[in-house]
């Protein structure tokens, strides 16, 4: 991530990873044992000084400490959670496992009904007997809503947690944000559609985390795409709610699977169904997938959306039916089973690369399901992955990917598969190979224990927003407004402007 770091305070960041560095290394090099006891508080808050002289107290006390506790002979990492504490709300259950409970009521706009999507805390039923293509005891019947579930069920778990709101980073609202819109997203009535949001936002100012930043070391997580809350007028017949622009949640951080073009929203992946819960089984499926032979050129799996005329989705399907190289799954077909993971990844696995033209949004989850099936991805426009999953995918999309940006359907008479032949054997190796190890990032692996050597999505995300919010305290520090550029539009994402990579420019 030291690549993100930018702006003014970036000496200062770098100052303190650095530190991090050198405690890290006395702690495990030198096996000095307890820097400090494994409950002890630190006697200051990381927010009220700057960096710099908390980096270098902090220093002495290491040095200070690893001499004198030399004798106590007992292992901890307390000090490395410094910088990275989270407060997590303690939130009244109707935000969170209310909805739960009444999960009956969640089932509109999931085509199915939640309830069993949330047993494995939120991974869903265990997938037993998938006739060899996956590998056992790591598949779950996932639902792409169930991310604010999955999350919170990690954070839960997270190392660094602290019941001192004083010394955290980070403040995490858990509120299952997308579940509770669920059952008003289809109400004609705006207000009805806006109430839940306006209640959670009323329940937060009067907290006494909230006066500190401002809400602007505050974030929650949605498993719902942030367009659903993101409606710019009053009028009934616009889509979503209006809770991202509301003034209090606008000083907040919000991550879901999609972002939209303001800038505190961020994108991070969707949950698949694999979550392993050891290294072993990350390790595995990768040689897995490495191995495997590939028997069709490309796949395009999806619904048609015949109403989307200007859609290159329309245009991909056509390609893939009359291409005796492409595998084409109807997922509006009866019988198709496309919710069926067992079914998709025993094609995927066996395809070099897979299609992802956007739909009705612009990412889909059908992203990760291909980078772990080892499938590169193919992507028609910036927004399905380059814009968004800055904090899990290479900034450089041609590395693991094939971007053939379709600006104008109805002028394009680009050939897919002519495109995909012309690409050498060696590149589409060392694509391959790059999306292979790219499983780790995109996994939440099994919030009930924790992988050892990988960093997952859950991880990254974690630090993504650390590294945000510690941007916006470098501002305060600074005496500057940090509420400018925060919650500012960027339409530069969508745009098919020379596409050379998505500049990493997570906050101003
Ligand atoms: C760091 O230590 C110095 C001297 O021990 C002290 O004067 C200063 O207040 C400390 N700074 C912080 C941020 O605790
Ligand atoms: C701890 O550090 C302080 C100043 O950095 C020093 O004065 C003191 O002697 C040290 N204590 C021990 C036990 O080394
Ligand atoms: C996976 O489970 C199946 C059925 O329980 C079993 O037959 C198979 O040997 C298992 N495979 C591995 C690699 O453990
Ligand atoms: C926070 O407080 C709760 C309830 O007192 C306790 O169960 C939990 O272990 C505490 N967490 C931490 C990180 O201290
Ligand atoms: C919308 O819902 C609110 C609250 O339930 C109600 O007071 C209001 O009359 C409704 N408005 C319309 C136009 O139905
Ligand atoms: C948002 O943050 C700014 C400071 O950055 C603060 O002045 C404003 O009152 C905050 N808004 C709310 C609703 O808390
Ligand atoms: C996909 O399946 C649906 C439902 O059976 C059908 O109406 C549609 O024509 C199919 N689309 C294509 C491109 O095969
Ligand atoms: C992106 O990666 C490709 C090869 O994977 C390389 O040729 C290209 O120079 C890279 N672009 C940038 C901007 O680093
Ligand atoms: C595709 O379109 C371009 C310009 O729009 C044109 O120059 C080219 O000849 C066309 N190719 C085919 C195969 O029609």
């Amino acid at each position: 991530m030291e690549n993100a770091i930018a702006g003014r305070c970036s000496h200062q960041l770098w100052l303190v990873f650095l530190i991090l560095f050198v405690l890290c290394f006395v702690l495990f090099h030198f096996d000095y044992s307890t820097m400090m006891p494994a409950d002890n508080e630190l006697p200051f808050s990381l927010d009220q000084i700057n960096p710099v002289a908390v980096s270098e107290n902090q220093t002495h006390l290491a040095t200070n400490q690893s001499v004198t506790d030399e004798s106590v002979g007992e292992e901890s990492d307390a000090d490395t959670c410094l910088g990275r504490y989270v407060y997590v709300h303690n939130l009244p259950s109707r935000f969170n496992y209310g909805l739960l409970k009444n999960c009956q009521s969640l089932t509109r706009g999931t085509n199915s009904n939640m309830c069993p999507y949330l047993a494995n805390l939120g991974l869903g039923t265990e997938i037993e007997n998938s006739q060899g293509v996956l590998s056992n005891q790591s598949w779950f019947s996932t639902n792409q809503f169930s991310l604010e579930v999955i999350f919170h069920n990690k954070m839960k778990r997270y190392e660094c947690l602290t019941n001192d709101s004083s010394l955290a980073s980070a403040i995490f609202v858990p509120y299952y944000a997308g579940l509770d819109i669920s059952q008003y997203l289809w109400s004609p009535n705006i207000s009805v559609r806006d109430s839940p949001g306006k209640d959670l936002l009323n329940w937060l100012v009067e907290r006494p985390e909230w006066k500190k930043m401002w809400g602007r070391d505050h974030f929650l997580v949605a498993g719902r795409i942030s367009w659903d809350f993101r409606r710019q007028t009053d009028d009934a017949s616009d889509w979503g709610t209006k809770f991202r622009f509301l003034p209090e949640s606008q000083n907040m951080t919000m991550m879901s699977v999609e972002s939209s073009s303001w800038k505190n929203d961020f994108a991070i992946p969707y949950p698949t169904n694999f979550h392993p819960f050891k290294d072993s089984q990350v390790i595995e499926w990768q040689s897995s997938v490495r191995t495997q032979d590939r028997s069709y050129l490309f796949t395009f799996a999806g619904a048609p959306r015949p109403d989307l005329s200007n859609s290159v989705r329309g245009v991909v399907i056509e390609q893939c039916r009359s291409s005796k190289a492409c595998k084409f799954i109807n997922c509006s077909s009866e019988g198709n089973e496309c919710d069926n993971p067992v079914n998709l990844m025993k094609v995927f696995r066996r395809s070099v690369y897979c299609l992802q033209p956007p739909g009705d949004s612009y990412t889909r989850r059908s992203i990760f399901d291909s980078i772990l099936a080892g499938c590169i991805p193919v992507f028609f426009h910036p927004g399905t992955a380059y814009a968004q999953y800055l904090w899990h995918l290479p900034g450089n999309g041609t590395e693991y990917s094939v971007y053939i940006p379709v600006k104008d359907v109805k002028n394009w008479n680009g050939s897919v598969e002519k495109i995909l032949l012309g690409i050498s054997k060696d590149k589409e190796l060392a694509m391959r190979e790059e999306v292979i190890g790219l499983i780790p990032n995109i996994i939440y692996s099994d919030p009930r224990s924790r992988l050892e050597s990988f960093e997952d999505a859950f991880d990254l995300a974690v630090n993504g927003v650390l590294e945000r919010i510690e941007r916006v305290r470098c501002v305060i520090r600074e005496g500057k407004d940090p509420s400018i550029g925060f919650a500012e539009g960027d339409d530069y994402k969508y745009t098919f402007s020379e596409w050379q990579g998505y500049e990493k420019d997570p906050l101003f």
